[in-house]
This record gives structure tokens, sequence and C-alpha cells, in this order.
């Protein structure tokens, strides 16, 4: 894992957007796994400002509510177009985010994961984490080997998701999530997490055991991931200054 700690979640964020910058100019044609939440909202403006040529960009999102309808204000769906997708000279026909109200739920994962395949896999996963170390929706105890699949919460999701509804009561128990197994084949992972409230789950990840009761501890296994850290969210890693060291003296090339 490639660990980069910046003073500010802004500086962070303008390093996972210019590593998506570097991807999309290297490959205009990639493949880019999505994420929703507060973490990556900064992320994507500055894409937006970089303003990329997106036309020939696929897209596939990690995970939506089960029967919230797509036009819902808190739908990953709505999520996407808002903060980015209606930004970019993406087109609609390339963006694919999982449908939280398939009449034929295991069928429309399987197509799901089909479609990935077909696409040629992802390039590039961008990633959060739950304060439970969930990522996607995979909560705690999720298998490591998971593909996309129906969910239910945890309770502390439900409560930290709340924010963005009225009310707990609102949130749905329900979702679909591309599974561990399916994020561990991407060729590259770029998690974000910013804050103290992600500080014991990023620890969890990136120097605690492998265990599915931290999934996010499975991208130790593996080869390419880059995790964007503010300050707060870096606080209870016990080697932060060897992870800052290694940023630190990186050749040029290697910078984004
Ligand atoms: C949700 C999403 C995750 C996200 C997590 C953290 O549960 N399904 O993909 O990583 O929230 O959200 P936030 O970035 O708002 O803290």
């Amino acid at each position: 894992m490639e660990i980069i700690i910046q003073p500010t979640a802004e500086a962070s964020a303008e390093i996972g957007a210019r590593i998506i910058r570097k991807l999309l100019l290297e490959k205009p044609d990639a493949v880019l796994g999505m994420a929703t939440g507060s973490t990556p909202v900064s992320m994507y403006r500055k894409l937006i400002e970089m303003d990329l040529d997106w036309s020939r960009v696929t897209t596939f999102n990690l995970d939506e509510y089960v029967g919230l309808p797509q036009e819902h204000p808190q739908s990953y769906h709505s999520f996407m177009w808002e903060n980015l997708f209606s930004h970019i000279n993406i087109k609609p026909e390339n963006v694919h985010i999982p449908d939280g109200n398939a009449a034929d739920v295991p069928k429309f994962c399987a197509d799901y994961e089909a479609a990935i395949k077909r696409a040629g896999g992802i390039d590039l996963q961008v990633l959060g984490i739950g304060s439970d170390g969930h990522s996607g929706f995979n909560e705690p105890t999720s298998s490591l080997a998971s593909r996309t699949r129906i969910k239910t919460l945890t309770e502390r999701t439900v409560r930290d998701n709340a924010r963005f509804f009225d009310s707990a009561e609102e949130v749905p128990r329900h979702v679909i999530t591309m599974g561990i197994g399916t994020i561990l084949e991407a060729r590259c992972n770029l998690l974000l997490a910013f804050g103290e409230n992600k500080a014991a789950a990023i620890a969890g990840a990136v120097e605690g055991p492998i265990t599915a009761n931290n999934p996010a501890s499975a991208l130790q296994l593996h080869p390419v991931v880059k995790v964007c850290l503010d300050e707060a969210a870096a606080s209870q890693l016990q080697r932060a200054d060897y992870y800052r060291w290694v940023y630190d003296g990186k050749p040029a090339w290697q910078r984004y």
C-alpha cells in the first residue's frame, strides 16, 4: 500500500484527482469504479475543474440503496449525477450504477459482474471507508471473496448515514454492493479517508490483521493500493512517519 498523508483533506483530494487525471491522460477509454459518500466529493469537484475528456470513459459505481427511487435526492444515482456526471462529458450509456429497484436482485448482481468483465475490468476503483471499516457497503464480516450482492446495513452505518436523511428510520436497511472480491480485481484501488472519525478504521485497514471485521483490510492483499489521507484520518497509524518519509523521498517521475 502507498500511504499518502497530507495536511488537509483538500490537499489529499487534489492528489486523488491527479492520480485519476494521469490515468485518463494515459488511457482515455479507462474503466473507473466510483464511490459515493461525503469523502470523494471534493475530489470529484477538482476533476470537474480539470476539464478532462470523459467521452470514452466507462464507470461502475460500487453500491446503491435498495428500494429508494432513482430520483430520490439520497440515491447514489442522484449523488453521482449531481456531484460529477452532470458536469463532465461522460456518455450516459457508459455509466453503470447498481439498480436498487431491480425486480430480480440476484440476476441483476450477476449481470453487473458480467458487465464489468465485458468492459475489460476496472482500471481504478475509488473507495471510501466507513467508520467500521466497510468499503462500498461491505459491512464487517462480509466475505473477503464476496461479489456484487444484496447486503443488510449495520445499525452503526444506518446511524452514520442518517445525517443525509430526515431521520434514521428513512435510511434503507438493504443495499446492493460490489463485493470485496470484486474490489480486489480492480487493477488499482484509490482509497480516500478524511477526519478523526475514520482514524481507527484506517489504522485497522492499513496496519491491522487481514480480517472480515475490517473488510477494507483485505486491500493489503492487493498489489496497487493508494491511500490518500488527511492528518486526522492518519492519526492512529503507527508508521505514519515512515509513510511520510517514503512519500517525501519519491523521485519526481513517481509523483502525481
Ligand atoms: C457509505 C458508502 C461508502 C462510503 C461510506 C463513507 O456507506 N456506501 O462507499 O465509503 O459511506 O461515507 P463518508 O465518505 O460520507 O464518510
